[in-house]
């Protein structure tokens, strides 16, 4: 199969879809691929490197497309792109299609094949696409939190692992799934003091065994938040509700409970938030203040270090890239549950409930499409 990897021209994005080694990969197999001139500039891949594993540099994000038979993105294709995209042509990216109607009647329009990285599905309901991006928001939650609890920052001016004869820092982390456990991780390895608060108890179950002896759970309600607000110092929003908007756990009233200085960061903002007086910030401009507390609500956290989202989210990828370019899009599918979760928009037919739903349209069977 002949891919096609072009820039990405969304604002900020600095990620590529492809590295030289999953190009080493697929040129092994037998494919053809196209990369376009300084696509992997951002993540630290030079051309040089994608010369080396093989693949050919196109000058354009024209030749590029035209160029291509399934073209590898990160993010969603933007306006100046729509008109790039051919029939019949191969879409492996991240659409998150029900946040935005004009991308989807785009691509209704464009009579492509829509596979998104996003709702990839595993048989136990678990999304493996969007699993490297939360280890790394999780992870960077922590980071990003204990610069914020300097006093330059405008914080409590606490260390969160303390020095031999003084506590070190209390966080709380809202949310024990893959966000919540990789915060609770690098909280614990600086020295924090760590409890997890979730409604699941299997899962509180499952941080207890393996979570080391400085991180504690407890369940999650309102009168245990209320508690602990009063003398944590950093505080982490990773709750989600598959579908639904993140619950407001953390209220505008209980900010006047907190002591001045103390940090939430709350990762959840991307489905609206898990504050009440979370806003979405950027990295240009991450953080605000309301009553003394100070509130990190990026968007696109993993979009700061590019370089490892590049390479955890590849990772993920490829084996699926590898299936789609190895057999073709319909029998990769029809072979492989997980991606056929995938589609959501084929040769003008939207195939995906939600998508479909959420603005009206008429939905298609994805079967009638693979037999
Ligand atoms: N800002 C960013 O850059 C960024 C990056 C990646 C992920 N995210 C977001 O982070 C959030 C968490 O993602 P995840 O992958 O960890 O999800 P996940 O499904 O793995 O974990 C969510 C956890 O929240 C728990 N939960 C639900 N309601 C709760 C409540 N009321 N109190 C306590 N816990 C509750 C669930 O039981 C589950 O364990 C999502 O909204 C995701 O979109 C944001």
């Amino acid at each position: 199969m002949i891919i096609g990897v072009p820039k990405e021209i969304k604002n900020n994005e600095n990620r590529v879809a492809l590295t030289p080694a999953g190009v080493t990969e697929l040129l092994k197999r037998g494919h053809e691929v196209h990369v376009q001139a300084t696509a992997g500039e951002g993540s630290g891949f030079t051309d040089d490197s994608y010369k080396e594993a093989g693949a050919n540099i196109l000058p354009t994000i024209e030749a590029t497309y035209q160029k291509a038979e399934m073209i590898m993105k990160v993010k969603e294709p933007i306006e100046a792109e729509y008109s790039l995209i051919k029939k019949d042509q191969l879409l492996f990216t991240y659409f998150h299609f029900a946040s935005y109607e004009p991308l989807t009647h785009a691509m209704i329009k464009s009579g492509a094949v829509c596979l998104a990285y996003e709702t990839v599905e595993k048989a136990n309901g678990t999304l493996p696409l969007l699993i490297p991006m939360s280890e790394v928001a999780g992870r960077m939650s922590i980071q990003q939190g204990a610069k914020f609890l300097e006093k330059p920052m405008k914080g409590r001016g606490i260390l969160l692992g303390g020095v031999p004869g003084v506590r070190p820092a209390k966080v709380m982390i809202l949310g024990g799934g893959v966000v919540g456990t990789e915060a609770a991780k690098m909280a614990a390895g600086l020295g924090a003091d760590v409890i997890i608060l979730d409604l699941s108890l299997p899962r509180l179950r499952y941080l207890d065994d393996v979570m080391p002896a400085n991180v504690k759970t407890l369940m999650s309600n309102e009168y245990n938040i209320r508690e602990l607000i009063k003398d944590h110092d950093l505080i982490i929003g990773a709750v989600l509700i598959p579908g639904a908007k993140a619950p407001k756990l953390i209220t505008k009233d209980m900010l006047k409970e907190m002591r001045p200085g103390t940090v939430m960061v709350d990762v959840a903002v991307d489905q609206g938030g898990c504050f009440e007086t979370t806003k979405p910030t950027t990295h240009q401009d991450p953080v605000f203040i309301i009553d003394d507390v100070i509130h990190y609500c990026v968007a696109n956290m993993p979009g700061a270090v590019p370089y490892t989202s590049t390479l955890a989210l590849t990772n993920a990828t490829l084996p699926y890239a590898i299936q789609l370019a190895g057999k073709g899009w319909k029998t990769a599918c029809k072979e492989n549950n997980e991606l056929k979760l995938g589609l959501n928009v084929i040769n003008g037919k939207v195939v995906y409930q939600a998508v479909s739903e959420a603005f009206n349209l008429d939905y298609t069977d994805v079967n009638t499409f693979l037999n």
